[in-house]
């Protein structure tokens, strides 16, 4: 495999797990070498949206060994998104056995120390009964799979530019917003696509009430750095990135204040540094941001990456990768 040519797409691996929920509980899970699944044609997920998802990631140490970060986390918003869509909750030690085993059972796939890559984990959890009427699913089909994946920036840790979206929203406050819900997504391809087309590498939506604060960037959360403070979004229609809250807390232990509050649009004339946060990339440091409204752009720092948001990055990078201590015990060792 030539790990340095990896983008973020889908790469054939040797197995996937797979677990049915029937009868009121949960089945064994199981290897298959299978890509496909075979659902019922009036399958709820198909439907009527009961889909969600997880993202984490796998990375393979100095020492050969492979760790993932927090996979608590992913399995406790896992069941928040099946609560939320009224889907069969996995138990995290169902999640954990999945998840470790599928990355087992790729070991070959996970990418050597110093790549760059890692290996994308996929929990996906969909309704399988078929029902006309729209009502949950009595029989659902979770599933995991890998994907080896290369280093988000090909060209070293470099600023974007975004474009603030007026046209379309996300998720409604108190909607679906909070869980990772596959029509999150299919709700944000209109505005990724126009702002891809304007040319910039990402859309960051408003709260859709009253289009006056950040809510996130695309697949991302939001931060802005100013006055030594670490400023994120309230809101009750994000998802809560795993990212954000560790970037967060690294920031709080280096002494800097943290606040979670709503941000309102001109605020991003005051921050030093901005970015956006996440599994895949970690930090995307944000340089310029587009807002239609009054045809405005705003400019944060000077087209590199600040020093607050450089120091995190490279501090959350190397707790996953085991080169520097674990304090919060983030890590997992899987093999
Ligand atoms: C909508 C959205 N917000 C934020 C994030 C970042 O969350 P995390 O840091 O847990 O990957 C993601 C990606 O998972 C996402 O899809």
């Amino acid at each position: 495999m030539n790990w340095k040519n990896l983008s973020f797409g889908y790469q054939k691996t040797n197995y996937n797990v797979r677990a049915v929920y029937q009868d009121g509980q949960w089945q064994d899970p199981e290897l298959t070498d299978s890509e496909t699944i075979t659902i019922h044609m009036a399958a709820t997920s198909l439907h009527y949206g009961q889909e969600i998802f997880e993202g984490l990631k796998a990375f393979q140490g100095k020492d050969g060994r492979i760790r993932i970060f927090r996979w608590e986390e992913n399995a406790g918003r896992f069941r928040h998104s099946a609560r939320g869509l009224l889907m069969a909750e996995v138990p995290d030690e169902l999640f954990r056995e999945a998840v470790f085993s599928v990355i087992k059972a790729n070991r070959e796939f996970v990418p050597p120390y110093g790549s760059g890559a890692s290996l994308y984990i996929r929990p996906l959890l969909i309704g399988t009964g078929p029902e006309l009427g729209v009502k949950p699913s009595k029989e659902y089909l979770f599933v995991v799979f890998v994907s080896p994946v290369g280093p988000y920036f090909k060209e070293g840790f470099k600023p974007v530019n975004m474009m603030i979206c007026r046209e379309f929203d996300r998720a409604a406050p108190h909607g679906t917003g909070t869980f990772k819900a596959g029509g999150n997504y299919a709700a944000g391809l209109r505005a990724v696509e126009k702002a891809h087309e304007k040319g910039y590498s990402n859309v960051i939506f408003l709260d859709a009430k009253e289009k006056k604060y950040i809510d996130e960037c695309g697949p991302a959360n939001f931060f802005g750095i100013k006055e030594n403070t670490y400023i994120t979004p309230e809101s009750p229609s994000i998802l809560d990135s795993i990212t954000n809250k560790s970037l967060m807390q690294l920031a709080a232990d280096v002494g800097m204040k943290t606040e979670r509050r709503k941000v309102p649009v001109e605020e991003l004339g005051e921050f030093e540094e901005a970015g956006a946060c996440g599994t895949a990339a970690v930090i995307s440091p944000i340089h310029k941001v587009y807002d239609p409204l009054e045809d405005k752009t705003y400019v944060i720092g000077h087209g590199t990456p600040g020093p607050v948001s450089r120091k995190l990055y490279e501090h959350l990078t190397a707790i996953q990768l085991g080169d520097e201590p674990d304090p919060h015990g983030w890590v997992t060792i899987v093999d």
